[in-house]
């Protein structure tokens, strides 16, 4: 029998909320293309969407975003969790052990719209805080008048963002928001799928982002680019990388046999970005140079860039350090996690697959 691996192609379930169309590169939320509405919306109005099935119209925008700053609000002793992990837990452990000490009854079975909004609006408080708390700088306070992307660049560094900035994170964060049953957003779904409440679905989700083959990447990609180091080096550099078994961060993907449609558009984002910057000069070089190694040695399998390249690319333009990539990451899924918990709640049956047992039997017969 055929190794049983990851899932590869299993149906978990239907979904109204996003299409990954992996051979055409298509990437579409609730009948939209993500790539326009990351152009064209604001996170406020993609999350909207997400969560109710359409676009708000100007009045239910208002009432929205009204909310959404009336929730940008963390307990006093989540605070005090913060001030108390040690320096040394990373940022995503101290993200998944502030998110789960917010389980109050606040969050309990059924999940709701309401309860997505509140804690969507409060993990960049958290990574804000915790990221100023680890540099020994004050805490700043959220400011009502900014939108969310542009709140949270305030909130890490005390100063109003350029608009050009909160519009690239903004591309960003839209396009990270939802992809389907990617490997987080499986775990929450099947934490929720036990009616545990949406606090335990996320906490799940945020412990598989955390990893260097899913969200952690984006760090993994700015490693990779200062060992190359020049244009020069990239080539050897990759070519030993692979001759070893070595992976590439920011190529391949298990749905995508094609460019992946957020690199596409953050490539776009980000050469406005950085087009006099050596590093986005050395990130182009790489990713040509990447794909066609990776078709010379993994010829067939056919990977080429994923979000996470450009990821790495916009969040560095704009003067995050990489301890933060996988956090802001984070920020954006939970919209796509919790639009998954509510589809969840709303058709409900426990996940339960079956193992193939591969083990010994026993040598003895079964004892009366
Ligand atoms: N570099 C080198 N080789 C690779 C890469 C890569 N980035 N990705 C896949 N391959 C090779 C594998 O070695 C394997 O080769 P083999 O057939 O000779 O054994 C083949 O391609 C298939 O690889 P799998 O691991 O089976 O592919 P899978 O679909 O399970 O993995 C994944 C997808 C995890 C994204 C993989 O491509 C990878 O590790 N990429 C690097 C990490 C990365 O960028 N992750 C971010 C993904 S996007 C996101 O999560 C938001």
């Amino acid at each position: 029998m055929a190794k049983v691996t990851g899932l590869e192609g299993v149906v978990a379930a239907e979904t109204d909320i996003s299409l990954v169309d992996g051979e055409n590169g298509h990437l579409i939320y609730r009948g939209f293309w993500a790539k326009e509405l990351a152009i064209t919306s604001t996170f406020e109005e993609v999350a909207y969407l997400l969560w109710y099935g359409q676009l708000p119209n100007t009045a239910e925008l208002e009432a929205f975003k009204g909310q959404w700053v009336a929730d940008r609000c963390l307990p006093e002793h989540v605070l005090s969790l913060l001030k108390l992990l040690p320096r040394e837990t990373p940022l995503m452990s101290v993200l998944q052990t502030a998110v789960s000490a917010m389980s109050e009854s606040q969050y309990s079975w059924p999940p709701s719209v309401e309860q997505a909004l509140k804690i969507t609006a409060v993990l960049p408080i958290i990574v804000a805080y915790r990221y100023r708390l680890e540099n020994g700088l004050p805490l700043i306070e959220p400011l009502n008048q900014l939108d969310h992307a542009a709140n949270y660049l305030y909130m890490l560094t005390g100063v109003i963002p350029e608009a050009a900035h909160v519009k690239a994170l903004t591309a960003y964060l839209i396009l990270g928001m939802e992809h389907g049953m990617n490997a987080s957003t499986f775990a929450g779904r099947v934490v929720s799928s036990t009616q545990s409440d949406l606090i335990s679905a996320l906490t799940a989700a945020i412990g598989a982002m955390k990893g260097p083959l899913h969200g952690g990447a984006p760090t993994e990609v700015i490693a990779m680019l200062d060992a190359i180091g020049n244009k020069e080096q990239a080539e050897d550099w990759i070519r030993s990388t692979l001759e070893q078994g070595g992976r590439l961060m920011g190529f391949g993907h298990r749905v995508y046999k094609t460019v992946d449609p957020r690199a596409e558009a953050l490539r776009q984002v980000t050469a406005r970005l950085s087009s006099e910057d050596p590093w986005f000069e050395l990130a182009i070089h790489v990713e040509a140079a990447a794909i066609k190694l990776l078709d010379e040695y993994k010829p067939g399998r056919r990977l080429y860039t994923n979000v996470e390249f450009f990821a790495a690319a916009i969040m560095r333009a704009i003067g995050l350090p990489s301890a933060l990539f996988t956090p802001t990451f984070s920020i954006a899924r939970v919209v796509g996690w919790s639009a998954h918990v509510l589809e969840q709640a709303a058709i409900n049956r426990i996940f339960r697959p079956q193992s193939v047992y591969t083990g010994p039997m026993p040598t003895e017969q079964v004892s009366k």
